[in-house]
């Protein structure tokens, strides 16, 4: 059943029907080109059936690691940046316990999950190493390249501790591999020192390949049944096929945030109220900017947790220059049933909440709010998800990942590159090498 519905009311009044209509066919003719695969990039779209062509074998591969990890390790150090970590740890977030870190294995069911190699911060390295020194723990070593320059260094590290640890033959049996399945340094290691090694599709690039082993083996270590999330981005694969962008919400957003685009609102902001939603937003964040900021185009993705922002980016959003469009993602079902307690002294003169769930607060902010953000002049699209279970986020992840492959073809440019991410190290290896000299 579909989970994931647009609301469009908050952005009607800010568009005309002609708009609607010429940008409908936009949509429509970047379909045609996703479907033919004779747009940009087009050998890159292997993640649009990944929920349908799975390689089973790699499946039971990876279920049968992830026990493995469980029983051999208390923290599971998953060393990534980019796309090779922002899935998973939108996921994890999304489905783990909040406090799941700060729990002992036995309340967590699982082993403590740490993502590294996300930066090149030297404390960060160094508290990381001083907190494994006395635990068990395993690698998941996530690189499509094999060669990026954070993970590597992150690896290259830990891969140490491991070693003097455990000796290299115990230490070969903590690490596993996530990377190209043909080449590179890390799949090149991995064939040499036998390390379990999961592949990446070599059409599939980063930031679509949540779906690929390089999300599910941290997913299955923390317990999420990611069958049910790839279930759900099967039935959205199909439900957001449909070529008349009236009857798919999908597109139907990919359609708002173009023509508000054309309309000089060049900053997207994605908002949730759910703290658990902080990484998925910046999983989408990245998603969006690879993908669609080049040739000097595109909608700059911002990112808000409400309510916690509304008390830092609440005034920007609601009186700043008006650039920007709103994008709330919307939970419809809340099942923690925290209820707001009854006070004899209602010191607080709260009493008036009293009994009610504090979701049904937060319900109040988010109408609350909507209504003063779309007065106040921002267009706001809702993305309604009827609950956070697996099968619904499949369908999520899938939403943002075709509106974005729409976007980019309705933009003009090849949304499955990245090429101004070489500038930056460029000059940071040409850096590091002179100093080498
Ligand atoms: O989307 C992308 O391709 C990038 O963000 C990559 O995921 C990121 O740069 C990491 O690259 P790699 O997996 O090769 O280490």
């Amino acid at each position: 059943m579909q989970a994931v519905f647009l609301e469009d009311e908050g952005v009607k009044k800010f568009i005309t029907e002609e708009e609607y209509s010429q940008m409908c066919k936009k949509v429509e003719r970047a379909h045609d080109m996703l479907e033919k695969k004779n747009g940009k990039g087009s050998e890159m779209l292997g993640w649009l059936s990944l929920p349908d062509n799975r390689d089973e074998e790699e499946i039971a591969r990876i279920k049968e690691c992830a026990q493995r990890i469980q029983k051999q390790a208390d923290v599971f150090v998953v060393i990534g940046i980019g796309g090779s970590y922002l899935g998973a740890k939108a996921i994890i977030d999304l489905f783990d316990d909040t406090f799941a870190n700060l729990k002992s294995y036995s309340e967590r069911k699982h082993p403590q999950i740490i993502f590294a190699g996300n930066n090149l911060s030297g404390k960060y390295l160094r508290n990381l190493v001083e907190y494994l020194e006395d635990k068990d723990f395993a690698i998941n070593v996530i690189s499509k390249s094999g060669s990026t320059l954070e993970p590597a260094v992150t690896f290259r590290t830990l891969k140490v501790v491991l070693e003097q640890k455990y000796g290299e033959v115990v230490a070969a049996s903590r690490i596993y591999v996530t990377t190209d399945p043909e080449k590179g340094i890390l799949h090149d290691l991995a064939v040499k020192k036998e390390y379990e090694m999961f592949k990446i599709p070599r059409d599939v690039g980063g930031r679509y390949s949540v779906l690929t082993a390089v999300g599910l083996l941290p997913m299955a270590v923390a317990n999420i049944n990611f069958e049910d999330i790839l279930d759900g981005a099967q039935f959205a694969s199909f439900v957001f096929n449909n070529r008349d962008v009236s009857n798919n919400d999908c597109y139907k957003y990919a359609t708002y945030r173009n023509i508000l685009r054309e309309k000089e609102k060049d900053i997207e902001i994605l908002a949730s109220y759910e703290p658990s939603f902080q990484y998925f937003i910046e999983w989408y964040k990245q998603l969006f900017g690879e993908s669609e900021g080049k040739d000097g185009k595109g909608i700059f993705p911002a990112g808000v947790n409400l309510t916690t922002d509304l008390h830092s980016m609440g005034q920007l959003i609601q009186d700043g220059k008006r650039n920007i469009f709103e994008t709330v993602i919307n939970v419809q079902v809340d099942r923690s049933l925290t209820y707001l307690p009854e006070l004899e002294d209602n010191f607080d003169n709260l009493n008036y909440l009293a009994g009610k769930e504090v979701d049904y607060i937060n319900k109040q902010a988010y109408k609350g709010t909507l209504k003063a953000h779309i007065d106040g002049n921002v267009p706001t699209m809702v993305i309604n998800l009827e609950d956070v279970t697996e099968y619904n986020i499949g369908q999520l992840i899938y939403f943002f990942e075709k509106a974005c492959a729409i976007s980019g073809y309705v933009l003009g440019v090849n949304p499955f590159d990245q090429p101004g991410v070489e500038a930056y190290k460029k000059n940071m290896l040409g850096l590091l090498k002179e100093e080498e000299k």
